[in-house]
């Protein structure tokens, strides 16, 4: 057998036919802004212009997302959630836009979005009603897909209330058929795991097959405890939903709330490095137009952009947990790895942990270039399997680090790569 067949055999065993819906669409976890967790269903713009969900706040995040960097770091959807729509469908049974607070339409935001060179993403149901009660799409699906596709949006959110929970892989399949059949390229972000699980095990396979990333669990709050519960879920259900991961499809532990309220400094670092860790969509929910200068540092940390956008697209999971301290390692390209030590120990000081206690620190032998990327970037040199590393983690706080395996054998490497 040829080196070439050998490989090719030994990737399909490795890759088990876990096909992703073909779209060309979300190769890598997807970037943007969605407004549910900071703006949620605010309609009152009588009171609340600045607020409330309407045209005028989109187009205010479009231009704060060109003018403050957040394009160039890589955000580049602008998503309207709920309560977006009138209550009332057209005469030719379509939905609207609220008149009064989507005065331009939808089709004018497109492009007015498109323009900075972003994209826009919209909000439906595949059930009745919306959660918040607007018109759902259930009896609609063609109607609603070839609506988004003649308005130019380019993802679409598809929440699962108000359906029977039998019918909604139904439901999703039908509307990911009537999205493909408008011919248009729209990303497909659906939420039928969270709805399923507490009836039945979802099948990743066919939810993989149907959408380009899927909520497994409860809508983040901006709290710690949440951030907490969204963690836990994941490692606990890891074996059943890492593998459905990779390039064209997500797991979605929802929302980044960093730049809101409720987290800490180093809370919100937590959040990155770990949605990271997951290869999850990073969607922020928060106020481009007034956010701490550390946040927005943090969100646009290249180095942690580059681990959750690696071109390998594995997820990483939790590898080791005790002392209240968790281990998440999420394997990258080029034999590389990313590691994020959690302590949750919420009292006192930093600790310390012996990173090269860590499962994957087997990369080290014969060694390793160990590189900090938080709490502070730091070259941490050239280490070996014997290392002594002690990291400094501070409570709720995550360290978070990339190692790269060094051959000594220069020679080997080279002849591996021209191979
Ligand atoms: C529709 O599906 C086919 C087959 O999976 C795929 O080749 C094509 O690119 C899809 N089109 C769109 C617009 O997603
Ligand atoms: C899961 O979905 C796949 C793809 O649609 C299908 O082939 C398979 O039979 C399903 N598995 C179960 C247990 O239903
Ligand atoms: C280790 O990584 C750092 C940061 O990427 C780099 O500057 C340095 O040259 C690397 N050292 C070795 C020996 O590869």
């Amino acid at each position: 057998m040829s080196k070439m067949l050998l490989l090719l055999v030994l990737l399909s065993l490795l890759n088990p036919a876990v096909e992703a819906l073909d779209n060309g669409l979300a190769l890598k976890p997807t970037m943007g802004w969605l407004h549910w967790e900071r703006f949620m269903c605010n309609t009152d713009c009588d009171t609340d212009p600045d607020n409330c969900i309407s045209e005028r706040l989109y187009m205010q995040m479009a231009d704060m997302m060109v003018k403050d960097g957040w394009r160039e770091a890589g955000y580049e959807y602008v998503c309207i959630d709920d309560c977006w729509p009138s209550h009332e469908r057209d005469a030719q049974g379509r939905l609207q836009p609220d008149p009064k607070r989507f005065p331009g339409g939808i089709k004018k935001l497109a492009d007015y979005v498109h323009s900075k060179g972003l994209k826009l993403g919209i909000y439906a149901d595949v059930g009745e009603k919306t959660c918040a009660g607007y018109p759902g799409s259930l009896g609609y699906y063609e109607t609603d897909a070839q609506t988004f596709a003649d308005w130019d949006v380019d993802l679409l959110k598809f929440d699962g209330c108000n359906l029977k929970w039998t019918l909604l892989g139904d439901g999703y399949i039908k509307m990911s058929k009537a999205l493909n059949k408008t011919g248009r390229s729209i990303l497909y972000s659906c939420e039928w795991p969270l709805y399923e699980w507490p009836f039945q095990t979802p099948n990743y396979t066919a939810i993989r097959e149907t959408c380009n990333h899927w909520r497994n669990f409860n809508d983040v709050f901006d709290s710690w405890i949440s951030i907490k519960s969204i963690l836990d879920w994941t490692a606990s259900h890891q074996d059943s939903i890492v593998p459905s991961a990779g390039p064209g499809g997500w797991n979605d532990p929802d929302m980044l709330v960093i730049g809101n309220f409720g987290l800490s400094h180093d809370q919100q670092e937590s959040q990155m490095a770990l949605w990271a860790i997951m290869a999850a969509p990073l969607l922020m929910s928060n106020d481009l137009r007034d956010i701490c200068p550390r946040s927005k540092e943090l969100l646009q940390n290249r180095r942690i952009i580059e681990i959750s956008q690696d071109p390998l697209g594995k997820q990483g999971y939790r590898s080791a947990k005790g002392n209240s301290f968790e281990v998440w390692e999420r394997p990258l390209s080029k034999n590389r790895l990313a590691v994020a030590v959690l302590n949750l120990q919420e009292i006192g000081g930093p600790r310390g942990f012996a990173i090269s206690g860590v499962a994957g620190w087997k990369v080290c032998d014969p060694q390793c270039n160990v590189t900090l990327i938080l709490p502070e970037y730091k070259e941490m040199g050239v280490q070996t399997k014997e290392s002594k590393l002690i990291l400094k983690v501070n409570p709720s706080g995550t360290a978070l680090l990339t190692v790269t395996p060094i051959s000594k054998d220069f020679g080997r490497i080279h002849w591996k790569d021209t191979d």
